[in-house]
């Protein structure tokens, strides 16, 4: 036996104790601890993993809202942009949409989730916020009941136990908080049937707009990170490993499906990152399980294409804190007996949104007829033709596109 498998556990305790140091559990624990609430996160990666992890950053103008309320947009502010534009391309030719002066007006803030985490981060510890960087939760144990605790593994390898009263599962997909859910918790899981290889370039963005590029061979798109980085997207065969092509055949590639021939060139360079995502999207319901409470990925996680996850996020995480500190600061349990409901109504939202928007952008593979049945390719010549004339259709676009 290793030393540290026979010490005897530690124990601490919170009131709240939070998993996961992404944007929910630093939005939450930012705004309990604001509000006094004792409270914790727990992260199993180290700080500068959490803070230089390049993830989204489209916030939504309610996004930018909740931050504001908070005091925690300074730095947005200063260096996040706007972005009001999405261009499609297609066989058809191209059009615009500027969003920003259709449905309600509103735009996006372009501001790196690395970023505004730091930025979160930053304060919260500033303020004296407790974080446990390299501790993994393990399993949240008696969630059913008023005294919950999360197992956890320490960095030194040895086990710990921290009491609660209430647990916040913000971490992720496949933490503790979803292995530990109860057999009554229905996931909702859905797989587009698209996967995309995700490249994050190291030159200034080719379009002042979000390019939506459909094509014969597969959809690409371009979205700006900041003045130097940009993001491409390329439909990639599933099974096929990132690192497949080599960098000049992939801008190839993207050269032929944004049709650079005719838009004019994109502005090559290194290609600082790869990743496969598979478009798939899953929803936890209920997100309340006694003591216990999901919120950002590990409530739901939806397609990218419409960069949904860090708005629903923030948002999650607003509720869920106005709902704890109501029930520990005034014994008051109506908000968080509504939290699950209240986010799912919005969770939903997204999911539909965003299942029309990769349905809209993408071949699919038809079972039956190969890769995209007639029919199916007539219906989406059809859908864009009527994003492209209709203001009633742009205006529902643009307020679902930047709606949370
Ligand atoms: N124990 C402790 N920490 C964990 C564990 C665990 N068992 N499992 C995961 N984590 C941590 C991860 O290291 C990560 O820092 O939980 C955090 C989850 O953060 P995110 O994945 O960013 O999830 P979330 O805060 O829900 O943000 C959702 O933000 O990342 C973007 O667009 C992305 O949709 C996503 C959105």
């Amino acid at each position: 036996m290793t030393e540290s498998q026979n010490s005897p556990s530690l124990c601490e305790a919170a009131d709240v104790v939070v998993l996961g140091a992404g944007p929910a559990g630093l939005v939450l624990a930012t705004l309990l601890h604001a509000a006094g609430i004792d409270c914790v996160v727990l992260e199993r990666a180290s700080r500068a993993h959490v803070q230089t992890r390049a993830r989204a950053g489209f916030l939504v103008p309610n996004t930018v809202r909740i931050l504001d309320r908070h005091g925690l947009a300074d730095g947005l502010h200063r260096h996040g942009r706007r972005h009001g534009t999405c261009e499609f391309r297609t066989a058809d030719g191209r059009f615009r949409l500027d969003y920003g002066t259709l449905g309600h007006g509103e735009q996006h803030h372009v501001y790196p989730q690395q970023n505004l985490v730091t930025d979160l981060l930053t304060r919260y510890l500033d303020r004296g916020g407790r974080v446990r960087f390299h501790t993994e939760a393990l399993a949240v144990h008696d969630a059913d009941t008023p005294r919950p605790s999360v197992t956890t593994r320490e960095p030194d390898g040895r086990p710990a136990r921290w009491a609660a009263r209430y647990v916040a599962g913000c971490d992720g997909r496949h933490g503790a908080a979803r292995r530990s859910l109860p057999p009554g918790a229905v996931r909702h899981l859905h797989d587009h049937g698209v996967t995309w290889l995700g490249l994050l370039a190291g030159t200034p963005p080719s379009l002042d707009a979000v390019g939506y590029a459909l094509h014969d061979r597969g959809f690409a798109g371009h979205m700006a990170r900041t003045a130097e980085i940009t993001r491409y997207y390329l439909q990639w065969p599933r099974g096929v490993p990132a690192d497949a092509w080599p960098e000049l055949r992939i801008w190839d590639e993207l050269d032929l499906r944004m049709r650079a021939a005719e838009y004019g060139p994109l502005r090559r360079g290194p290609f600082l990152e790869r990743g496969i995502v598979d478009l798939t999207c899953d929803v936890v319901e209920p997100l309340r399980h006694g003591s216990l409470f999901l919120a950002g990925d590990a409530a739901s996680l939806s397609a990218p294409a419409a960069a949904k996850g860090a708005n629903l996020a923030v948002l999650e995480a607003e509720l869920l804190a106005q709902g704890l500190v109501d029930a520990l600061a005034r014994g008051d349990m109506r908000a968080l007996d509504r939290y699950s409901d209240q986010c799912l109504a919005h969770i939903w939202r997204a999911q539909e949104f965003t299942g029309w928007l990769t349905r809209l952008l993408h071949a699919v593979p038809d079972r039956d007829e190969g890769p995209e049945s007639p029919f199916h390719a007539a219906l989406r010549r059809s859908r864009l033709d009527s994003l492209r004339t209709s203001r009633v259709h742009q205006d529902w676009f643009a307020e679902n596109y930047v709606g949370v």
